[in-house]
C-alpha cells in the first residue's frame, strides 16, 4: 500500500512523539511513514511522495550526537514541515541562525499569530502549545516569514509559503496544543494537498490485496490464532483474500479465560467458515509448569511448549509456505534506531510466543503497517465479532502469569472464574470504556475469613483495573463503590476456595499492568 498511496514522511530524528505524529496523521486521513534519517532518502525515493514532517529530536543542531539528516530532504519538491528540532535543522541548514537560549521552554506556553494564514489558516491571536525546547532560531533563512511568536521565542512558528516549508518550535502532535491537529491538518491538505483518502475500506482493500499477490494462487497460509484482535483482524484479511488456503491453529493451553476457547471457534469456525483447528494442549502446558513459581521460568516453559505444539501442526500442511502474523506498526518500528547502524533492527513480534527461524516459511504480516486503533477499524469494517473486537489485551502466557506462585488446574479453574465474574460485571455496568484492562490475579496468600458460623483459611483475589493509552504506562481506575462491592462479594460467595478480594492501587511505572 505505501508504495502507490500517496503519502507522508516522518524523518524521526530521536523524539518521543513519532508514533503520536503519526496516528494524528492517519487520524486526518493520510497514510505516513515512520524512518530514520539514514534511510529517509532511499524510502522518499520508493514512496509517492506528498510531503515530509521533520520531527522534534533531544539533540542541539550544534551538538556532537546531532542527527545526520541528509540535507537532500529539502530538495525533493515537496512541502517539509519541521517540528522543534526538524524547524531548527531546517532553518539551518537553509542559511537561518539556531542559538542556544539560556533559558529552556517547557510545557505550556501561549503564541501570538501573526499570519492567521497557510499553515495557520484559521487560526488568529493567541493559543496556547507545548514547547519543549533550549535552542531556538534567531535569523530566519531568505525567503522565509515569522507566522507566529511567543514572549520568550521571537519565532514559534515560521514558513516560506512558496516551497511550503514551514516550522513550528511547538508540538502540534500533543493534545497540550490546543490547536494542533488544525496544523497538521493545514500542513496535510492546504500545503500539501494531500487527497485524504486513508480509511479503513481502503485499508482492508489494498491488504487483501497484497497478501493475494504475495501468496500467488497456489500458496497457503498457517496462522495461530490467539484469540486477540491482532491475529483475528489478521485471520479476517487473508481469509478474505485466500479462503480455504488459510489454515488457522488456535492452541487451546488450559491458561485462557473462561469462553474464550468456545467464541473463538464459534466465531471462526462456525460463523466465518475459517479452517480452524483447536489443539488441545492443556495437559502439555499444565505438565511442563508444574512445580514452577518463578515467572520468568514460567514464561520460558510456555514460550516453548507454543514453539513446539505448533511446529507439530504446521507440518501437517505440506504446502504451508507461509506464516501469517498478526505484527503491528509499534512493534516494527520501535526498535528502529536513531542513529544506528547499517541495518535497522527490526525486532519481530510474535503472537504465539515467539517462533523459531529456522521454520522456513515466509513471513505474512497483512498490519505490520497498521495501529491498533486502525485494526480494529479494518475488523470492523470486515465484520468481526464485537467480542472478539473490543477485548481487553491479553499476554500470550495467559492465566499463568496472573496466578502468582505455582500453576496448577485448581488454580486455574479459580482464577478462571473470578475473571468471569471481574470482567463480566464491569461490561454490564459498561464501565468498561474508559478501561485499558480489567481482570482477577490470584494470590498465593492464604487468610482467615468466616462463612455463615464456620472459620474458613482461604486464598485471595486481587483486582487489576487500570486505564493506560498504550500499556507503557498505566493508571490505576477506581470503580464505583456499589461496582466493587456486587465484584467482589460475588467472587467471595460463588467462587468456591476464595474468602478474600483487594485492590490493587500501584500505577505503572514503577509496578506493571500483569503481576508477572
Ligand atoms: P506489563 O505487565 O509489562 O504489560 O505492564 C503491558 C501490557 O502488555 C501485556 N503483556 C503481554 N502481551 N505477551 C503479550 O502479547 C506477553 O507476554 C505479555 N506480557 C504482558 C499486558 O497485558 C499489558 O497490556
Amino acid at each position: 500500500m505505501s508504495e502507490t498511496a500517496r503519502g507522508i514522511l516522518i524523518v524521526d530524528l530521536g523524539t518521543q512523539y513519532a508514533q503520536l505524529i503519526a496516528r494524528r496523521v492517519r487520524e486526518a486521513g493520510s497514510w505516513c511513514e515512520i524512518h530514520p534519517p539514514r534511510t529517509a532518502l532511499e524510502v522518499a525515493g520508493r514512496m509517492n511522495l506528498g510531503g515530509v514532517i521533520l520531527s522534534g529530536g533531544p539533540a542541539s543542531v550544534y551538538g556532537d550526537d546531532a542527527p545526520d539528516v541528509p540535507g537532500e530532504l529539502l530538495e525533493l519538491g515537496v512541502p517539509v514541515l519541521g517540528i522543534c528540532y526538524g524547524m531548527q535543522w531546517m532553518c539551518q541548514s537553509l542559511g537561518g541562525t539556531v542559538e542556544g537560549s539560556g533559558e529552556r521552554e517547557f510545557g505550556h506556553t501561549s503564541i501570538e499569530v501573526l499570519r492567521p494564514e497557510s499553515l495557520l489558516e484559521g487560526i488568529a491571536g493567541r493559543t496556547v502549545v507545548w514547547m519543549s525546547h533550549g535552542d531556538k532560531v534567531t535569523r530566519l533563512p531568505a525567503g522565509f516569514a515569522n507566522y507566529a511568536q511567543s514572549d520568550t521565542c521571537p519565532h514559534a512558528v515560521v514558513g516560506d509559503a512558496t516551497r511550503g516549508f514551514f516550522g513550528v518550535q511547538f508540538h502540534p502532535e500533543v493534545s497540550h496544543s490546543v490547536r494542533g491537529s488544525e496544523v497538521l491538518h493545514n500542513f496535510l491538505f492546504d500545503v500539501c494537498q494531500m487527497p485524504g483518502d486513508w480509511s479503513s475500506e481502503n485499508i482492508a482493500t489494498r491488504e487483501i490485496a497484497k497478501v493475494r499477490a504475495m501468496v500467488g494462487e497456489q500458496g497457503e497460509v498457517v496462522l495461530g490464532l490467539s484469540g486477540g484482535v491482532d491475529s483475528a483482524v489478521a485471520a479476517m484479511i487473508m481469509h478474505e483474500a485466500i479462503g480455504s488456503r488459510l489454515h488457522c491453529i488456535f492452541v487451546d493451553n488450559g491458561l485462557l479465560r473462561k469462553g474464550e476457547r468456545e467464541v473463538v471457534e464459534e466465531e471462526f469456525r462456525a460463523h466465518l467458515g475459517m479452517d480452524l483447528t483447536t489443539v488441545d494442549a492443556t495437559d502439555r502446558f499444565l505438565d511442563d509448569l508444574a512445580g514452577v513459581t518463578d515467572p520468568e521460568l514460567k514464561r520460558k516453559r510456555i514460550g516453548h511448549a507454543f514453539i513446539d505444539v505448533f511446529r507439530e501442526e504446521a507440518k501437517r500442511f505440506d504446502h504451508a509456505n507461509f506464516l501469517g502474523q498478526g505484527t503491528l506498526y509499534p512493534d516494527v518500528i520501535e526498535s528502529v534506531a536513531v542513529h544506528g547502524g547499517n541495518t535497522a533492527t527490526i525486532k519481530s513480534h510474535h503472537n504465539v510466543g515467539g517462533l523459531p527461524d529456522d521454520l522456513e516459511m515466509q513471513l505474512v504480516e497483512p498490519l505490520r503497517e497498521l495501529f491498533k486503533d486502525e485494526v480494529r477499524k479494518v475488523g470492523r469494517h470486515l465484520g468481526l465479532d464485537e467480542r472478539i473486537l473490543m477485548r481487553q489485551p491479553f499476554p500470550g502466557p495467559g492465566l499463568a502469569v496472573r496466578i502468582v506462585g505455582e500453576v496448577t488446574p485448581a488454580r486455574c479453574a479459580l482464577l478462571r472464574d473470578a475473571d468471569h465474574i471481574v470482567t463480566s460485571e464491569i461490561q454490564a455496568a459498561g464501565a468498561h470504556e474508559t478501561l485499558w484492562q480489567y481482570f482477577a490475579v490470584l494470590l498465593p496468600v492464604k487468610s482467615v475469613g468466616v462463612m455463615g458460623d464456620a472459620r474458613t483459611y482461604e486464598s485471595t483475589i486481587a483486582l487489576r483495573i487500570v486505564e493506560s493509552q498504550d500499556g507503557m504506562t498505566a493508571d490505576w481506575a477506581y470503580l464505583e463503590h456499589e461496582l466493587l462491592r456486587t465484584i467482589s462479594n460475588r467472587i467471595i460467595n460463588e467462587v468456591q476456595g476464595i474468602n478474600r478480594v483487594v485492590l490493587d492501587i500501584s500505577s505503572k511505572p514503577p509496578s506493571t499492568i500483569e503481576w508477572e
